[in-house]
């Protein structure tokens, strides 16, 4: 399948390097794609430059968030929550469509210092916010509780053993999104579907139970697991 990516970060590298692994054709997006291969310092969390990446992946391409949209049949929205929305009106209502957006951003604000705030919750969600602000797209709002490295080798924490959450408006393209986490190596006995996307505010408030987890582990290699 071809698979659009939207952002360059961590998330992005790991799930573009995943799906292109599992044969897919992927293509991430960027503001600058000259910009972004042109860097050659570390990211501010000490992650080489993205172009020290795309040397081991020649496979995945990258592009405008534009061109990258308009590559995808199914797209998966990885940028910095707090920018999202302005990405994806760069990327164009019509490159977007009616195509599947997997949202795996977290609104993360911060501006009032660490640990950081939500930029919205309780009564609405950035996974709202991108279902309204897009109607005809298909949003699912999937593997945000997760580090980028568990997302695509979920065996890495607990041999597996733990909970994700997704949840949506369109079943199909739930059902769509549940077969490509079962190709990530995702039990998905282990999935849990919380319904429409309005459930995207229980999923994005765990963020910041995450974030101080982060703090007491010093380490990102956890997962939450449901028990009953
Ligand atoms: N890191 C994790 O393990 C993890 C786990 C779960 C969920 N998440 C969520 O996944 C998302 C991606 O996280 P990440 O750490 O991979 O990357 P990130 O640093 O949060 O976002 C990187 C992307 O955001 C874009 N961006 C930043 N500022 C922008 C602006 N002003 N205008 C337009 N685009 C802008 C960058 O564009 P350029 O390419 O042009 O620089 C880049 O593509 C976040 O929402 C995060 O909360 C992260």
């Amino acid at each position: 399948m071809n698979i659009g990516i939207l952002g360059t970060g961590m998330v992005g590298q790991a799930i573009g390097g995943k799906l292109s692994e599992l044969g897919h054709n992927v293509t991430i997006g960027t503001r600058d794609v000259a910009g972004t291969l042109a860097k050659t310092e570390r990211t501010p969390m000490g992650m080489p430059p993205y172009s020290a990446w795309q040397k081991e992946h020649p496979n995945v391409l990258l592009a405008t968030f534009a061109d990258a949209a308009a590559f995808g049949e199914l797209l998966f929205n990885c940028t910095s929550g707090m920018v999202s929305l302005e990405v994806l009106k760069l990327a164009g209502e019509k490159n977007l469509g009616s195509k599947i957006l997997v949202d795996v951003s977290n609104p993360l604000d911060v501006s009032k210092g660490i640990p950081p705030s939500l930029s919205v919750c309780n009564t609405d969600s950035l996974g709202e916010l991108i279902q309204r602000t897009f109607p005809a797209l298909k949003v699912v709002k999937a593997l945000n509780t997760t580090n980028a490295t568990v997302m695509v080798n979920p065996r890495s924490v607990a041999n597996g053993d733990h909970s994700l959450f997704i949840c949506g408006n369109d079943v199909e393209a739930k059902r769509a999104v549940k077969d490509l986490l079962a190709s990530f190596g995702w039990n998905l006995d282990h999935v849990l579907d919380l319904g429409d996307i309005t459930n995207a505010r229980g999923t994005e408030m765990i963020l910041p139970l995450w974030v101080r987890l982060y703090g007491l582990f010093q380490s990102p290699m956890f997962q939450f697991k449901i028990v009953r």
